[in-house]
């Protein structure tokens, strides 16, 4: 039958929980639907950098790139600095292997509860496309005159034609299979060079699809709207780090973080796509197995997806659903069950080909 190898980096913190639960949810998957998985785990974390003094092999990412995909759980712990541990590991995924869209859906699903006033299940339904490779997070910069009362520290943003050009043409390409609406977020008032710029290609990319809607907000509005009328949204193309920040604010409008999925795309597929939660390591609730497992699994059935097996994507999601309605939940979710608790309870909920229904949504 079909086998697909995985590279699977739990990492740090929670990313050791969460990541076997969407094992079992995968396996259980594979099962049911006819095909298989091979896991390859590389142990790339935190604690092997304080063993090697890097976070991966040099040759780490030579080894992984002709596997169908990575399965990533979270990186960065206390006792390594994050700008080490990040652009040692998770970034340079994300750079080399091309993975320029990370695409992150905010969906208010059935039985989850949101901090928001008057939104029913359904109502929150969009896609923030993240630029995933350049943008604000550049290794470029310098500190001058440092030690002096004049020290100044320059930190460069870089956004090459091609990194914004192929985003927004994906988000476009998305938003006319979708509900035909994109905004892109900017600051053009204010980042004086870049957003004009990016403004300026959006527009220009805009007249290729005059069948999607389009229209632009400035950063700080697009965030309150995201709380006050989330409603209004089906595309959100944002660059690196405004995307970043709409994640978890969307996650969080949409009840918790821990069940916020994404993915990193290399649409081409010239290189594998990597598959995590939004979420971190979350080094407070680490070794306490109440780690919620369903944006770790959630990433897993965008996995599936890509890999071809919407219809087992399809079956994770049912579960997903099925468990968010009246599954065991864990404390972010206000309940009291364990990380495996829930990752049990959605491999067992889920159906066979069977049983399945009506198409899949990502
Ligand atoms: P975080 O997402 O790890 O945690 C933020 C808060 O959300 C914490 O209170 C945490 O307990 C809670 N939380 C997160 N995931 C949860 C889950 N699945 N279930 C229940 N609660 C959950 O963000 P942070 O604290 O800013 O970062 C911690 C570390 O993780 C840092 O080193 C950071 O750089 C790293 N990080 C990594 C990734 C990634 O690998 N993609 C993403 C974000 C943060
Ligand atoms: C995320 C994370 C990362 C990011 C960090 C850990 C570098 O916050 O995946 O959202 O900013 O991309
Ligand atoms: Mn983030």
């Amino acid at each position: 039958g079909r086998c697909y190898r995985i590279a699977t980096i739990p990492g740090d913190g929670i990313g050791k929980e969460v990541v076997p639960e969407g094992i079992r949810v995968l396996d259980r998957a594979g099962a049911l639907f006819g095909f298989s998985f091979e896991w390859d785990q590389l142990p790339w974390s935190c604690e092997y950098y304080s063993v090697h003094g890097e976070m991966m092999p040099a040759d780490g990412l030579d080894a992984i790139r002709n596997h169908d995909a990575i399965f990533l759980g979270a990186v960065g712990f206390p006792g390594v600095p994050d700008h080490i541990s990040l652009w040692g590991l998770l970034l340079p995924i994300r750079r080399r292997f091309e993975q320029y869209v990370n695409l992150r859906p905010i969906r208010l699903m059935p039985g989850m509860n949101t901090p928001l006033a008057n939104v029913a299940p359904g109502s929150i339904d969009f896609v923030i496309v993240r630029e995933n490779t350049e943008g604000e997070y550049s290794d470029q910069g310098s500190i001058l005159a440092e030690g002096t009362a004049q020290e100044t520290v320059v930190q460069h943003s870089v956004f090459t034609r091609r990194g914004v050009d192929r985003l927004l043409d994906y988000g476009f390409r998305l938003a006319e299979k979708r509900d035909g609406k994109l905004c892109w977020a900017t600051k053009s008032n204010g980042i004086f060079v870049a957003m004009p710029y990016w403004d300026a290609r959006a527009e220009l990319i805009a007249g290729r699809f005059p069948g999607v809607e389009t229209s632009r907000y400035h950063i700080d509005i697009l965030a309150a709207h995201f709380v006050r009328d989330p409603g209004r949204f089906d595309v959100v193309v944002a660059s690196n780090l405004m995307g970043d920040i709409l994640s978890d604010l969307g996650a969080a409008c949409t009840g918790t973080i821990g069940v916020a999925p994404s993915a990193n795309l290399n649409p081409a597929g010239e290189y594998p796509s990597m598959f995590e939660p939004v979420h971190g390591s979350a080094p407070d609730i680490f070794g306490r197995n109440i780690a919620n497992p369903i944006g770790q699994i959630w990433s897993g059935a965008m996995m599936l997806e890509q890999l071809g097996e919407a219809e087992a994507a399809r079956a994770v999601m049912d579960a997903i659903e099925c468990v968010m309605i009246e599954g065991p939940r864990t404390p972010d979710m206000g309940g009291r069950e364990s990380t495996q608790a829930v990752g049990k309870a959605i491999a067992e909920a889920m159906a066979g080909p069977a049983d399945a229904g009506p198409a899949a949504e990502y």
